[in-house]
């Protein structure tokens, strides 16, 4: 079967049923805010019905812009921060080779896609630029507002480099932007110099948007079929709409945080045993952190990839403060692609796993990790999959976006809002200008 599961087994000595129980009603009526489109943030849903809404028209806008782009770039830099390219990143990642940049032309599937504007690095802006210097490349500049600092500066110096090398107008034909449909500079820019343009729905915020071109072209350039991550969204739209705690698992888990967090375990760790997860789990930290991080509440999003951080934050996690639940990403299959080799009077100790795929002894590490973790009295919840792929991908985004949700209003905070945000940039500004 195609699809994801999740367990709450790893949940039983920790939640009793009064406490489910009591959280029946607050998630139906989380349900029916986000239905009927009344509650806190409402102008910003337009995340649920995106797998359906998406038209064919848009669908070939991507794929033709996506084939441009395969065709004139060896490298496309996405520039974007926060939700503009953490979806992007995250789904690349997971579902292309781990070594996918690093590739030489012909095995790779698409151009190299490197990430520009997330920081104010001036190590890495110069190091990109020396490396784009005698490559081809395309630019993807991402901003709903069209005014953030970071990718704007990082826009204005590509653009200055890429007309330099290719012209104003050979340029203008490497430049795509994607931003909102009538506000911001950027959109100004993009009408002003002719560029190619895709549209972030008014309706959907950074962190929900990844299934909006803000997502989907660099996700579609480096050659990943995004056609079926609609269609596993889609599904989960129909799975984790059904106004019933008993057969909804989003519900349950969005429930199931808040209980937890009740308790005073307000650390939620999502971990993976797959390193290729570890932008997912970025990408999941900006959702619950900026949507849920309100009015003084909200659950520390924090990730681990595992077994790496076992030997770094194991400790903790399995001895210290007992104020974390996990949620833990599980591959359930194997693909059997690597063994550990016999060899003649070998000293090192491995006889025992001799033989064995390095896929069932990462999964013999996820079961000795979950039962230690209960032991040590850490609430497990278990997210599982048969296999990461854009199907799959599709249903764990939707899975997602939809748990927080229902989890911010659970909570009593507006989930589509960041105005916390805003303090440091008004600072940084003050700074700027002041000229200190
Ligand atoms: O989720 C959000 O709204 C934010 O994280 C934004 O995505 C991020 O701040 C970037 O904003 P913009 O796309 O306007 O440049």
């Amino acid at each position: 079967m195609r699809g994801i599961t999740v367990n709450f087994d790893g949940l039983k000595q920790f939640v009793t049923d009064e406490e489910y129980n009591s959280m029946k009603n607050r998630v139906k009526i989380a349900h029916e805010l986000l239905e009927n489109k009344n509650g806190a943030g409402k102008d910003f849903l337009g995340w649920l019905d995106l797998p359906k809404n998406i038209t064919d028209e848009e669908i070939n806008h991507i794929k033709e812009c996506a084939e441009r782009i395969r065709n004139q770039a060896e490298v496309l830099i996405v520039v974007g921060i926060g939700g503009s390219y953490l979806g992007a990143k995250a789904v690349i990642d997971a579902l292309s080779d781990p070594l996918y940049n690093l590739q030489s032309a012909k095995d790779r599937r698409g151009p190299q896609i490197l990430f520009a504007g997330n920081t104010l690095s001036g190590t890495y802006m110069r190091s990109l630029f020396e490396y784009l210097a005698d490559k081809d490349f395309a630019i993807n500049v991402i901003s709903k507002s069209g005014t953030t600092l970071e990718p704007a500066v990082a826009f204005r110096m590509l653009k200055l480099f890429a007309e330099e090398k290719y012209g104003i107008g050979g340029a203008a034909e490497r430049i795509y932007v994607t931003t909102d449909k009538e506000n911001g500079v950027l959109k100004q820019i993009a009408d002003k110099e002719g560029y190619e343009k895709f549209v972030i729905p008014e309706d959907v915020g950074g962190r929900y948007s990844v299934l909006t071109p803000v997502g989907l072209l660099p996700i579609a350039v480096a050659g990943i079929e995004f056609e079926d991550i609609i269609d596993g969204a889609l599904l989960a739209r129909k799975m984790y709409g059904i106004n019933r705690i008993e057969d909804n698992d989003c519900y349950k888990y969005a429930a199931y945080r808040n209980i937890l967090n009740s308790r005073g375990k307000d650390i939620e760790i999502m971990t993976s045993y797959e390193p290729s997860m570890q932008y997912f789990i970025e990408w999941y930290k900006q959702l619950f952190g900026e949507s849920e991080g309100k009015n003084q509440k909200g659950i520390f999003p924090a990730g681990c990839i595992f077994t790496t951080d076992l030997h770094s934050m194991g400790q903790l996690i399995q001895d210290g403060k007992r104020n974390i639940f996990e949620t833990v990403i599980n591959l359930t299959k194997e693909n059997g692609l690597m063994k550990v080799p016999h060899i003649d009077n070998a000293i090192d100790g491995l006889e025992y796993i001799e033989g064995k795929d390095l896929d069932y002894i990462n999964m013999k590490a996820q079961k000795g990790t979950y039962d230690a973790h209960i032991t040590g009295r850490v609430p497990v919840i278990e997210i599982n999959l048969k296999e990461l792929n854009a199907y799959t991908m599709g249903q764990l985004i939707y899975f997602f976006e939809k748990a927080c949700a229902v989890s911010g209003y659970i909570l009593g905070i507006n989930p589509f809002d960041q105005p916390g945000v805003e303090l440091y940039k008004k600072n940084m500004m003050k700074l700027l200008k002041g000229g200190n």
